[in-house]
């Protein structure tokens, strides 16, 4: 039994990060994790691996589609599908094992298996009972199942099984035009499958601006990625190793089958809390079952804090990890903070796909005068010589005061881009303040210059 400062439970970003920050400010910290290896779903099953995919597919695609037409000539390469694994593997070895390393430096504690809170300053791991002046749930998410599906990770799966797959299918299902679904859609669109999406909404990324989603449609759609939208799926029946999707499309009440060697449910994920003890312990939850947090990540029971995707807010690495700091800072007696109205959201299909602050939508329906800069990167003179004219960056400022309200980019590097309208953001920036900032040429970034440009007197190239 030891006595800390801080436990961390969860060494997903949001934990890691936290613990990091929290020992770097002084205060004597473990974090608890039951994984083999450190790093969450983020690290182990989601982001990271999922780029790993995300990346080989494109270098296959460029070399099937791009390489002749700059003179590259020869057979594109063929798929070797245990070595494009065992790469993912080694990728998701070095960021694991590089926070394993972050913690030995800043002294941290890892605590290995799962932990529960028998009662506020206890946290148990096996036998053992630790003892914490403050304790952080950053217990992460799961995936959300479908009545009358089962995901049994080999046929039927969910995003972690969609990352091991014994073979690249034939036919495969997702079912949800998400993030997941068109991230992991596409990578096996680009590996040889055909690949139907079947989405409950009428458009695909429901939440996004509206021009941006119908965009996205089309290009994924030129991809090979075929689109069912206005449709419950409402089972999946598994024979043999097959399986038969049953959806019925909303508009007619119509019942449709389809079959596919693999389906990947991509519907959502809910807040993992089994096995902590929050019940027991009286932790006031949501109606969606997150734990309920004050401004400060309190949760109802003092001395306990919740950050992350186990509480409100969107699901997502960077959210949380923001989050770990800002709650290691109160915890130190500083003033941590997030500014929820500038969390940038990044797809990482090709072309990417970055938001951040309000759509157009969001604008209408609060009844807020704004002003649209767009610029398509068809006038950008990088994108075309690398065969990225696709999509557009999209700014939305204030129509009186100019201020910028949000921004939404399809398009090469779109999620690297979003962050200078990120900074520009959180200073207060107006649409003219990101026009009259000299970008270098030739980027991706005179794109967003040029739609910024577009909010004022017009842009250049267009
Ligand atoms: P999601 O919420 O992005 O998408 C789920 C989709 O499934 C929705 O479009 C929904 O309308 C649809 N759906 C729900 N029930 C359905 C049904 N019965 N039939 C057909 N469609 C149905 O969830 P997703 O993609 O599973 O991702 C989970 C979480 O992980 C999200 O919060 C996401 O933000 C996060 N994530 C973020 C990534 C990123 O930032 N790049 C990458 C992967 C995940």
């Amino acid at each position: 039994m030891a006595s800390y400062d801080v436990i961390v439970i969860g060494s997903g970003p949001g934990g890691y990060v936290c613990a990091i920050r929290c020992a770097q400010l002084g205060l004597k910290t473990a974090v608890v994790e039951g994984r083999e290896t450190l790093g969450g779903t983020c690290l182990n099953v989601g982001c990271i691996p999922s780029k790993a995919l995300l990346h080989a597919s494109h270098q296959l695609h460029e070399a099937e589609h791009n390489f002749a037409k700059m003179g590259l000539k020869g057979k594109a390469p063929s798929v070797d599908w245990t070595q494009m694994l065992s790469y993912k593997d080694d990728v998701i070895g070095q960021n694991t094992k590089g926070i394993e390393f972050l913690f030995k430096k800043n002294k941290i504690d890892w605590l290995k298996g799962w932990g529960s809170i028998p009662a506020a300053g206890q946290v148990q791991v096996g036998d053992e009972v630790h003892q914490a002046k403050s304790i952080v749930i950053a217990t992460g998410s799961d995936v959300a199942t479908l009545p009358g599906v089962d995901i049994d990770e080999e046929t039927v799966v969910s995003s972690t099984g969609a990352l091991t797959l014994k073979k690249i299918p034939n036919e495969m299902v997702v079912i949800g035009a998400g993030v997941i679904g068109l991230e992991l859609g596409s990578v096996y669109a680009r590996l040889g499958s055909n690949v139907s999406v079947i989405e409950f909404a009428d458009t695909v990324t429901p939440g996004q601006d509206a021009e941006v989603q119908r965009t996205f449609k089309k290009l994924m759609e030129k991809q090979g990625l075929s689109m069912t939208l206005g449709a419950a799926v409402s089972g999946v029946e598994v024979k043999n190793k097959k399986a038969k999707v049953t959806y019925k499309l909303r508009s007619d009440d119509s019942e449709h089958t389809v079959s596919a060697d693999t389906v990947l449910v991509a519907t959502g994920r809910k807040p993992f809390v089994d096995g902590l003890g929050a019940d027991a312990l009286g932790l006031a939850m949501t109606k969606r079952g997150q734990i309920e947090t004050d401004a400060h990540y309190a949760t109802s029971v003092p001395g306990i804090y919740a950050i992350g995707d186990v509480i409100e807010g969107p699901m997502l690495a960077h959210k949380a990890e923001d989050e770990g700091m800002a709650v290691a800072e109160i915890l130190a007696g500083q003033a941590g903070h997030v500014n929820y109205d500038v969390i940038p959201g990044v797809i990482y299909t090709h072309p990417e796909v970055a938001s951040v602050g309000q759509t157009e939508e969001q604008l209408t329906e609060a009844g807020r005068e704004y002003k649209v800069g767009k610029f398509s990167f068809m006038g950008n003179g990088r994108a075309k010589a690398n065969f990225a004219g696709d999509g557009f960056v999209k700014i939305l400022a204030d129509k009186t005061t100019d201020r910028i309200l949000g921004a939404h980019i399809i398009g090469p590097a779109a999620g690297d881009l979003i962050h200078e309208v990120c900074v520009a953001m959180e200073f207060g920036a107006a649409a003219e303040d990101l026009a009259r900032t000299c970008h270098a040429h030739p980027t991706y970034s005179e794109a967003v210059r040029e739609a910024a440009l577009a909010c004022g007197d017009g842009p250049i190239h267009s």
